[in-house]
């Protein structure tokens, strides 16, 4: 089993960064001068994924035409005497195909993951939430670490961190045990979404990468609207975890949590200072 695809689901409103995203997909918003999205499909690329799924919404169109060719403006780039900018709308349209589904109603996470399916069908995927920016330092890549340990356990892999006691309820929290402290895996007994405060079972929070094997599918279906009225995928991989299908990666890249403003603005600050862009 290879993963071979790369689910994005890239419907969400974006509400928090009104009126930004009023005409403008969230996913769209650039850090620097690139588009978060292109952040998370670059990072697909080089963990050996080419088959980038998107789940899309009403309005997300620009998503699309992102990832096309775009003639005119290549004629104006050659015209104008611009043409190393040619590589840089094309590298990415060239390295990756691009498929796209419609989240007709936004019944969360878990409902679009499942929106994904007919982009997916019946193999293991990984799942990459662009608004988790993973800034991989030294050449390392949380994609493709997630991949090594799929491929040696065959089970579902899901990204955790550790987050201060007063952050939990911002995300789902696992509770387990370590299984390998050689290749940071941890045996998931069983997760919940944004437990209330003090309420958490550890502080170890998922963060917007999974990989996915598709039983993942079937479960969703029947997966009732839990947190927020939401159909979670953290419900969906208690499931899994009950028959000892999961495990939690505590990965090593610099995260910046790019669905908050500050965690926008920090990412942006990194980068630039990163590449010398400011001092
Ligand atoms: C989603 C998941 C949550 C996870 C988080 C990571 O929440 O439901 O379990 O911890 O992504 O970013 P969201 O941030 O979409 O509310």
């Amino acid at each position: 089993m290879i993963i071979n695809k790369c689910l994005f689901p890239a419907a969400g409103y974006g509400t928090r960064f009104l009126p930004a995203t009023k005409a403008v997909p969230k996913e769209m918003l650039p850090i620097l001068t690139k588009p978060l999205l292109q952040y998370g499909v670059e990072e697909a690329l080089s963990a050996g994924i080419s088959n980038m799924a998107i789940v899309t919404g009403r309005g997300k169109r620009s998503i699309e035409d992102h990832f096309d060719k775009a003639f005119e403006l290549e004629y104006q780039l050659i015209e104008n005497s611009k043409k190393d900018y040619i590589k840089k709308i094309n590298d990415i349209t060239d390295a990756a195909t691009f498929t796209y589904v419609r989240q007709k109603e936004m019944l969360g996470l878990g409902h679009a993951i499942l929106s994904g399916q007919p982009l997916i069908g019946n193999e293991p995927f990984a799942v990459n939430l662009a608004d988790d920016l993973c800034i991989n330092e030294n050449g390392e890549n949380i994609l493709f670490e997630m991949i090594t340990i799929f491929n040696k356990y065959h089970c579902s892999v899901i990204a955790i961190e550790e987050v201060p006691d007063d952050q939990t309820h911002k995300y789902g929290i696992i509770s387990g045990k370590l299984l390998n402290n050689s290749d940071n895996t941890f045996q998931v007994d069983s997760l919940i979404e944004k437990p209330a405060k003090n309420q958490s079972p550890s502080n170890l929070a998922i963060i917007g990468r999974y990989i996915l094997t598709p039983d993942i599918f079937e479960i969703l279906k029947t997966t009732k609207p839990g947190k927020s009225g939401e159909i979670q995928i953290t419900d969906a991989l208690i499931k899994q975890a009950k028959n000892g299908k999961v495990l939690a990666y505590k990965h090593q890249s610099k995260r910046f949590d790019c669905g908050s403003i500050e965690g926008f603005v920090n990412a942006t600050n990194y980068l630039a200072l990163k590449k010398g862009i400011i001092k």
